[in-house]
């Protein structure tokens, strides 16, 4: 049965899952933030300063392009009511602020509360609404997160909680200017099912930690439907935002994200593959990928991870589609230390190519599979046209193909000034630039930096095997080799 074009419209918004219609976030939203590293000690050297490392390091042209400031900017209001900036922190206001990274090729995120104060006890924007949006839009800002602390006891139903986020999405149209607007509600009144209605992304968990697997009481609130689930807490690791999220990862669209929150790579509490692993889950669950780390200090090996463009071109992938669970397996032995939980996470790309992850949360070394039954299950019980084809197996973290060598990462850091950073990109690794081949024709052209290392092939009806190390991810893109673009064989299918 086919659906007209106007009857699949309808069907869209009738499900309340059409994204909000102001034009940006049409892929993941990308950038930096102070808050995982620097909390409270914010300035605007800071942020001019970080980005300029950001370009330098070639991150801007990877796509890192929103600079955003956190909690702890402002000093108050005025006798009218409108926020100052703190003169210690921002000596020449916001506006310099936003004025200095234009200038560098970025875009300004800001950040404040929709209650009566920020998390961190300074001016919130509860009541404020118009004020502050006008503040934002007049100081050149294109990016706003905003908080739920101090809400006022305004929560408790999706109702309640949208009316006053939704304050703000009305007052940053109101004033014209183009601000993407980012919901930092931490998953609270199943914020999954109205966020995109008014916002181009939002958080679904509380704070993230730098563990991958380890429990915190802190994060006890793990379960959206869970009535006593009303403070989701701070500490959540890795896998409990996963975990959290796998549910109802198909709100994400093109305009508006489930937001899995700052990535932790680079603080140094996780393991190399734990971190492979948390930057790779984010990028294909589509995820805003906002760096948390402090780029003055960044090693080569947290460098050649969000920097590997074959990772990030999944997160930008036009189709828009986060990957599904397609299965987790709690009881996995694992020697002497118990039982450990894997997963299999399966989805399609724009091309027809298909992105496999296999997950390993367990404290042990395990051998994983999947058949490609399994992974093209969303397609048909095992009648999904896909089965009946080979397909070459792509490695995203293959040592040859896309990714930067950790030797490389260490020159592009040791290098002298800005001018050999930018010739050592350009000159001697050709290193992707997506400012000038952005990630969908970079993609549609097969350019081999976004296809990592080409591993092998899977015959029809095969299945993908692989020793994966513990607490790691191994992340495959699969590209037919049958002769026959899949997505156009399923259309064609279902117009017959
Ligand atoms: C939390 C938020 C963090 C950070 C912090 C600032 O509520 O989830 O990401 O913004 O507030 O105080």
């Amino acid at each position: 049965m086919r659906f007209p074009k106007e009857g699949l419209l309808v069907a869209l918004s009738a499900s309340g899952v059409r994204a909000v219609n102001n034009g940006l976030a049409r892929t993941p939203q990308m950038g930096w933030n102070n808050w995982n590293t620097f909390h409270c000690s914010v300035s605007s050297t800071l942020l001019t300063n970080t980005a300029k490392l950001l370009t330098e390091y070639g991150l801007q042209d990877l796509g890192y392009k929103y600079v955003v400031l956190d909690d702890c900017w402002s000093s108050g209001r005025d006798a009218n009511g409108k926020l100052v900036a703190d003169t210690t922190k921002f000596p020449d206001g916001m506006g310099a602020v936003a004025d200095a990274l234009h200038e560098q090729g970025f875009l300004f995120g800001m950040y404040s509360s929709a209650g009566e104060m920020t998390c961190a006890r300074y001016a919130g924007s509860l009541d404020y609404e118009e004020n502050d949006a006008q503040s934002f839009a007049d100081w050149g800002v294109d990016y706003l997160k905003y908080d739920n602390c101090y809400h006022m006891g305004r929560f408790g139903t999706p109702l309640i909680s949208f009316n006053r986020f939704n304050e703000m999405a009305k007052a940053l149209k109101k004033t014209g200017r183009s601000i993407l607007y980012s919901l930092c509600n931490w998953g609270e009144d199943y914020v999954h099912t109205w966020g995109g209605s008014i916002a181009n992304s939002w958080r679904i968990s509380g704070d993230i930690y730098d563990s991958f697997a380890r429990p915190d009481d802190l994060c006890s609130c793990t379960n959206a439907a869970d009535p006593a689930c009303i403070a989701p807490g701070t500490h959540c690791s890795v896998l409990a935002i996963i975990n959290k999220v796998a549910p109802y990862i198909d709100r994400g669209l093109p305009g508006g994200w489930n937001d899995l929150d700052m990535l932790e790579v680079g603080h140094g509490g996780m393991t190399e593959e734990e971190y492979k692993a948390h930057f790779s889950m984010w990028a294909a669950l589509k995820s805003p990928l906002l760096l948390g780390n402090d780029l003055r200090a960044m090693t080569a090996s947290s460098l050649a991870i969000i920097n590997n463009p074959a990772i990030i071109a999944l997160n930008q992938d036009p189709r828009g589609r986060a990957i599904q669970r397609i299965s987790r397996d709690l009881d996995v032995p694992v020697d002497r230390h118990g039982v450990g939980e894997t997963h299999v996470w399966s989805g399609p790309l724009a091309n027809g190519d298909q992105v496999v992850i296999f997950l390993n949360a367990a404290d042990a070394d395990l051998d994983m599979s999947a058949s490609l039954e399994d992974i093209f299950i969303m397609d048909g019980v095992g009648t999904a046209p896909q089965i009946q084809q080979d397909w070459a197996v792509h490695d995203l973290w293959g040592n040859s193909g896309s990714r930067m060598s950790l030797h490389d990462a260490q020159a592009l850091l040791d290098a002298k000034d800005a001018d050999a950073r930018r010739s050592f990109l350009q000159t001697k690794l050709d290193w992707y630039n997506a400012t000038e081949l952005p990630y969908a024709q970079g993609l549609s052209r097969r350019d081999p930096r976004l296809f990592g290392e080409r591993i092998g092939v899977v015959e029809a009806g095969g299945k993908i095997s692989a020793r994966v190390p513990r607490h790691a991810a191994k992340v495959f893109r699969l590209q037919s080799v049958s002769g026959q673009d899949t997505t156009r064989k399923s259309l064609l299918r279902d117009e017959l």
